[in-house]
């Protein structure tokens, strides 16, 4: 299967992790995208058409390689009745929206719903997701910053936890996706699969890159 792979090797084990990063239009799900995979922000927006994705291997300890595949996920809801097709196999998520845009953060609950309803755990749990107050650079909009109600909105809406982020600044995307690795990695969910190439999605070299889990996480 594409989204959750580990294979063992007498070097060590490898996973193979597909994780979706979805919310409302201009959010910055490409931004954070862009910002953890190749260090830039650009200001101008570009809509993402349909889906993009990037991939990062990471170094996560001396026995253990991830390669994260992010499936950045258009906005615009006249691509929204792609996303069943998109979802298949993932195995984590961010669910994105905007502190200076209120109407982002009311419709976190239908990005949510959607997810939950069309891609679940090989247990049928639902699969980890965290939240990313991005935008945090700006002012809250029709919301306080409240860290307590913002906990209990997780708790009550099945998100594992919550970040404020900044694309432009570059805050806490590291530490929130490293959150969701350890997540993804703590579910009894990682099938050994020797077939796994078969259905997995080509990704382009120049979106590859490997770090080192102690520099980039
Ligand atoms: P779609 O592809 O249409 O779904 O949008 P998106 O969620 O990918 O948004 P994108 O990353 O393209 O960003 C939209 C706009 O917000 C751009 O002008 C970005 O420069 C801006 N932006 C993204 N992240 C941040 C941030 O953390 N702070 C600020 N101030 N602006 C940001
Ligand atoms: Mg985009």
């Amino acid at each position: 299967m594409a989204g959750s792979t580990g294979t063992g090797t007498v070097a060590g084990t490898e996973h193979l992790f597909k994780v979706l990063v979805i919310g409302e239009l201009g959010v910055g799900k490409t931004s954070l995208i862009k910002r953890y995979i190749h260090q830039l922000f650009s200001h101008n927006y570009r809509a993402t058409i349909g889906v993009d994705f990037a991939l990062k291997v990471l170094n996560w300890d001396p026995n253990t390689l991830i390669r994260l595949q992010l499936w950045d996920i258009a906005g615009q809801e006249r691509f929204g009745n792609m996303t069943r097709v998109y979802y298949k196999e993932a195995v984590g998520a961010f669910v994105v929206f905007d502190i200076s845009r209120r109407s982002t953060f009311d419709a976190v609950l239908k990005w949510k719903s959607d997810l939950d309803s069309k891609v679940k755990l090989p247990d049928g749990k639902p699969i980890p997701a965290v939240l990313l107050a991005n935008k945090c650079d700006q002012q809250w909009d029709g919301l306080e910053n409240n860290p307590a109600m913002m906990d209990r909105y997780c708790k009550d809406n099945g998100f594992v936890a919550w970040f404020q982020t900044s694309a432009k600044e570059n805050i806490n995307i590291d530490e929130a996706t490293r959150f969701l690795v350890e997540s993804i990695l703590a579910n009894d969910c990682i099938h050994v699969s020797e077939n796994s190439d078969t259905d997995t999605v080509k990704l382009t070299e120049d979106t590859e890159e490997t770090v080192d889990k102690t520099q980039c996480c």
